[in-house]
């Protein structure tokens, strides 16, 4: 049974059998991707609240700034920055730019390789930046990005939706979920490629991955 949450402002912690809103009903996976899936650990609408949660917190966090660049690390955090960043702008006094970087170390694992490899972004120097990234794990890419951006920064803070609980070293300002050291996939995260499109959080079987 999913545990039904209702507090999303601050970090909500998501023990293995998941969440969901007390309007929602008990969640289950996609017929389509019954053999691969092992459930549905955040629903989507526990996203919307802590999105609308985490806008708060980030307009707090950047008081008496008048604007930001959002810096979406590719692929994964592209829906949820897409959210994020229209819940900023409709409700709070902060301008947003958007900028992109892309940096991939899993390849089709779903442990990293431990190589980053980054593409280059337009110039942000002197700007505000919010560095908005979908997951960490064990940190090594958040590491990489933040000592490259932050040389280059004005005001440098880091979003991220789902932290395992488990990087050091890293500064995160802003997290959304704390969730277990599974596996996921959904709302812009892949397994191998696929899995992006699904509107929740969803946790892949074990069998499945190399
Ligand atoms: P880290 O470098 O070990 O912290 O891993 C962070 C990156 O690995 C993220 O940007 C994701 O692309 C990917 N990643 C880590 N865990 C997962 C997961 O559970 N599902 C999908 N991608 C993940």
């Amino acid at each position: 049974m999913h545990k039904v949450v209702s507090d999303f402002s601050k970090t909500v912690i998501v023990s293995e059998e998941g969440i969901r809103l007390a309007s929602e009903p008990e969640p289950k996976v996609r017929e389509k991707y019954i053999n691969e899936l092992d459930k549905v650990l955040i629903t989507k609408g526990c996203l919307d609240a802590r999105i609308k949660g985490l806008a708060r917190e980030i307009a707090n966090g950047f008081a008496g700034v008048d604007e930001i660049t959002c810096v979406v690390v590719l692929k994964g955090g592209m829906f949820f920055a897409a959210d994020l960043i229209r819940v900023l702008d409709e409700q709070s006094n902060l301008r947003t730019r958007l900028d992109f970087i892309k940096c991939s170390s899993y390849g089709d694992r779903s442990y990293s390789s431990g190589n980053v490899q980054m593409c280059q972004l337009d110039n942000i120097e002197g700007k505000n930046i919010l560095l908005i990234e979908d997951i960490v794990d064990t940190g090594g890419t958040l590491r990489v990005l933040q000592n490259y951006l932050k040389e280059k920064r004005k005001n440098f803070k880091t979003c991220v939706l789902l932290d395992k609980g488990v990087a050091s070293g890293i500064e995160l300002d802003f997290i959304g979920f704390r969730i277990p050291r599974v596996f996921v996939g959904g709302y812009g995260l892949d397994y191998a490629g696929m899995y992006r499109g699904l509107p929740e959080i969803v946790v892949i079987k074990k069998e499945l991955l190399k």
